[in-house]
């Protein structure tokens, strides 16, 4: 889609930006270079570093190749939001896991969503701060709005790394990747190679091809994507590039209600056999949310992992949310 056709779709759009640390100055910029918003509020405790941001995005508007107004905001300015986006909270610490934020998040989330909802907002949600499974549940659950207008960024980054390594192991660009992570965006995710694909021919055709491919060297690959957090955590504090562009892509996907497929964290009531739990699932994305799930044909290996990686959000889920009942 180009500016002008993007332009077409998001005139008069609006997003309001909670949190605007590494992640969400990241996103701001984001959007504001590919032209996907109309009319951003940024808002974050921390006020002068919000001010600060909202000035110098705002100083790039001549270079932007969409009109956009930036704003320094408060709840009240949700109520006519398109799309809440929260990047808010306490970041993963060096050698901390993402399930360790969850007490600290979980009280930051409840402040945050209860004072958007007072403000009338009747939106959509994007969650990305972690552990992003756990906290999209607790925003669906504090906002009471649809499960299909509270999605979480889930696997997305992971499956773009993914599809990065991959597209440089097969010599392909990663648009001619598909395959996807799913599961929780963390510890216990997993790749589906069961759905892998290298433009039309299935990744495990191309093995069996070829000498020079190996299981091996892509079992190593999603180790390296599974882990690649603790690595750019460990160079350069945190990571927030390719979120930042994983979220603004998800929020093209929304506003210009492009019905592509992106895997987030969505809601499960029976898809993949699994029930109250958000977590990373192939979904069709669209001005609603999320239209409908894209169920995959797992292997009996794929579907255990799954159901291990979503039992271990339920474990966590169960201690703040009393309809939760992990399984065995
Ligand atoms: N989903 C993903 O794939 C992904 C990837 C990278 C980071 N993250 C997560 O994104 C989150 C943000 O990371 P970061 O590096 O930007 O952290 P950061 O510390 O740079 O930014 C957090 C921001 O939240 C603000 N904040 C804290 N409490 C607030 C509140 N109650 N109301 C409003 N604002 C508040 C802080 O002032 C700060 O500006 C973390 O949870 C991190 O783990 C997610």
């Amino acid at each position: 889609m180009n500016t002008i056709a993007i332009f077409k779709n998001i005139q008069g759009s609006r997003i309001a930006l909670i949190g605007a640390g590494f992640v969400g100055s990241s996103y701001a910029f984001a959007l504001m270079n590919q032209g996907i918003v109309n009319n951003l509020t940024i808002i974050d405790v921390n006020e002068d570093k919000a001010k600060g941001d909202v000035l110098d995005l705002s100083h790039g508007k001549g270079f932007a190749p969409n009109p956009v107004h930036i704003t320094y905001g408060t709840y009240e300015d949700c109520h006519n939001a398109d799309l809440v986006v929260i990047c808010a909270g306490a970041n993963q610490q060096p050698g901390e896991t993402r399930l360790d934020l969850v007490e600290k998040n979980l009280k930051i989330f409840k402040s945050i969503v209860d004072q958007v909802m007072a403000s009338g907002f009747d939106g959509i949600f994007l969650v990305a701060t972690n552990p992003v499974d756990i906290l999209t549940y607790a925003t669906w659950k504090y906002s009471g709005l649809p499960k299909e207008r509270v999605i979480g960024s889930g696997t997305i980054l992971d499956t773009a790394r993914f599809r990065f390594s991959l597209g440089e192991y097969f010599k392909v660009s990663p648009l001619n990747v598909h395959a996807y992570i799913i599961g929780e965006h963390g510890d216990s995710e997993l790749p589906v190679y069961s759905s892998s694909y290298i433009g039309a021919t299935p990744i495990q055709t191309l093995i069996d091809r070829h000498d020079h491919f190996k299981q091996e060297d892509l079992d190593q690959i999603f180790v390296d994507v599974r882990d690649a957090a603790y690595k750019i955590i460990k160079s350069k504090g945190a990571t927030y590039y390719g979120i930042a562009m994983g979220l603004a892509r998800i929020t093209k996907a929304i506003l210009a209600n492009e019905n592509i497929i992106l895997t987030v964290s969505a809601h499960l009531d029976g898809e993949f056999g699994e029930d109250h739990v958000y977590i990373g699932v192939p979904a069709i994305i669209n001005r609603n949310g999320i239209r409908e799930l894209v169920e995959l044909d797992l292997s009996e290996s794929e579907q255990k992992l799954f159901h291990k990686s979503a039992n271990i959000l339920k474990e966590i889920l169960a201690l703040h949310f009393d309809e939760v009942k992990p399984g065995s």
